[in-house]
Order: structure tokens, then C-alpha cells, then sequence
């Protein structure tokens, strides 16, 4: 089949099962199948695609009808300009949270030895872009989910900051148990109510629940990962989260319930609340 034939069959499939970006999302999947630019499938409509790789294609067009995420397709995602493997089953990182990575290297000064923590790390997007940016940090990273743990040491081992990346299995649920103090807590919470689950598009629910999910409320995360935090941070040492919509002042007065001074709030774009940073 002709390369340009392919590229429009996929844009149809894409459009009648209301994929929001039918052309942008059938280019992606088709040029990494195909392992070629973009570009050629522009340039180079009368390319002949052998008849395997156009099963391949189609096959992977009707996962993306289905509404999987165009990463979960591809296997990556770029995030701070690194791209991360993804697989289904991990969060995709999103561009929200690079204002919290960007906001957290920030306040790590260079030169001194210093130790952090990522709870929920997910594909480790966060704790691999701060290790990368910084040579002088060590971190640890926890999640429940054996995926997490799993995709979050690959990407370790890509980025080549595994020897300064301890993983372990644990519950945000409980004290991480340390013996060292730390410099840093950073985390990206699963911070979306049960009720707010309903509202959200059919891409986000094919992402894994116990990442999104939080609570009743939303905010239970927040208040459980601050309920130990203090006894584990250093003089000096803080607490960054991104936030949810809407819940910087909830998450604020956890922070001072705590005992947390020096409260920053940091806007998004958009002028949403996004990131917190509060300090011991
Ligand atoms: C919003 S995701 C963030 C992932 C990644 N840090 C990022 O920013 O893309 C939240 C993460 O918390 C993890 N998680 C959910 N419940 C947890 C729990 N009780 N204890 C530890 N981690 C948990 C999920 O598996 C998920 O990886």
C-alpha cells in the first residue's frame, strides 16, 4: 500500500472515532511503526509499505480509536526535553509537572551533597530529570505499584542515574522508615476525587486508577505524605507538590498545621495554583 493511502485510511479511522488530533496522532504512530521522520510521510506519499507493517499500523490506529493514549502506543513521552519509556500501566508524565521539577532544581543548590524523595514516582520522570540536572543529588524513590518501580528503573538505566537511584516498593500509607535526613520531599500525588474520576476523558481513564485517584476528597495524599515528612527532613529542608486544581488552600493549611513556614504557591500558565513548596 502506498504510504500516503495509509496516512489517509488512519486519519479516517481516527476522525470517526472523535480522536481529537486524527492527523497529528496517526503521523506519530505511523512514522515510528515505520521507524522514519514525520516529515516523509509528507514528502514521500508513494513510499510502498509492505503489507505486515500496514496490519501494524491499522492495528496499532484502532488502539488509538479505542482511546488509548498515543503514548501507551509508542512507548514514550517526552518530558524537560528527555524522553522517558511508557508503558501501559504508569502514569504519562505531564507538562504540568515540569513547573514542580523546574521549581525543585531550583532550590538545589550545586556543589553539596544532598538526598531526596520522590513518593509515587511513576515512570520516575521527576526524580530522573532532577538527578540529571544535578550530580551532587541521591535519590530514593517509592511507589506501590510494581509497574512504577519496574518502568521507573528502566528509565533509570537510560538516563545513567541508576547508581544514584535507590527504588523501593512502599505505601505512601506508611512512614517511609529512613535511617538518613533528608533535603527534599517531592511528589506528584495521586490528587483527583472519585467524583472528579467520572468527569474525565476516556485517554486519562485508560491510565492506571491508582495514580489518579486519591480519595473522597482529593487531598488525602497531601495530608498523609506531610503527617511524616518533618520528621524526616533536615533544617532547612522542604516539601514540594504539585497541586490538583483548586487545592492550594486546602494543601496550604495542612502545610501550617504541620509546622511547615515559608509557604510558596507557584502558577501555571494557565494562572492555576499548581505547585506548593513549603519548608521545615
Ligand atoms: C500522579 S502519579 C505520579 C507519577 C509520576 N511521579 C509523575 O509525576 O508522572 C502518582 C503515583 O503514586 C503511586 N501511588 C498510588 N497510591 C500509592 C500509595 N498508596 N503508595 C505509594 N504510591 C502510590 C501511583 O502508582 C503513581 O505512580
Amino acid at each position: 500500500m502506498r504510504l500516503g493511502d495509509i496516512y489517509n485510511q488512519s486519519i479516517k479511522i481516527l476522525k470517526d472515532s472523535s480522536v481529537e488530533n486524527p492527523a497529528l496522532d496517526a503521523m506519530i504512530i505511523i512514522s515510528t511503526v515505520l521507524n522514519i521522520p514525520k516529515e516523509k510521510i509528507i514528502t514521500d506519499p508513494d513510499m510502498d509499505i509492505p503489507e505486515d507493517k500496514v496490519e501494524r499500523i491499522l492495528k496499532e490506529i484502532k488502539k488509538r480509536g479505542e482511546g488509548f493514549p498515543v503514548a501507551y502506543i509508542i512507548n514514550k513521552k517526552e518530558f524537560f526535553g528527555l524522553e522517558f519509556y511508557i508503558e501501559e500501566g504508569v502514569l504519562i508524565p505531564r507538562p504540568e509537572t515540569e513547573i514542580l521539577v523546574e521549581e525543585v532544581v531550583k532550590r538545589l543548590p550545586e556543589g553539596k551533597e544532598l538526598v531526596g524523595i520522590d513518593v509515587g514516582v511513576g515512570s520516575g520522570c521527576i526524580a530522573i530529570t532532577i538527578l540529571k540536572m544535578r550530580k551532587n543529588i541521591n535519590m530514593i524513590g517509592v511507589d506501590i505499584s510494581e509497574k512504577a518501580l519496574e518502568i521507573s528503573n528502566i528509565n533509570a538505566n537510560i538516563h545513567k542515574v541508576a547508581d544514584r537511584f535507590l527504588l523501593k516498593k512502599q505505601s505512601i500509607f506508611e512512614e517511609p522508615k529512613l535511617d538518613i535526613k533528608l533535603d527534599f520531599v517531592v511528589s506528584n500525588p495521586p490528587y483527583i476525587s472519585q467524583s472528579e474520576y467520572e468527569t474525565l476523558q476516556r485517554e486519562v481513564k485508560k491510565e492506571p486508577v491508582e495514580a489518579l485517584i486519591s480519595g473522597k476528597v482529593g487531598t488525602e495524599f497531601y495530608e498523609k505524605i506531610l503527617s511524616w515528612s518533618k520528621r524526616y527532613l533536615k533544617d532547612g529542608g522542604f516539601v514540594a507538590f504539585e497541586l490538583g486544581i483548586g487545592q492550594a488552600k486546602k494543601v496550604k493549611d495542612l502545610f501550617l498545621a504541620e509546622g511547615f513556614k515559608d509557604i510558596h504557591l507557584i502558577k501555571d500558565l494557565q494562572g492555576i495554583d499548581r505547585v506548593i513548596i513549603g519548608y521545615n
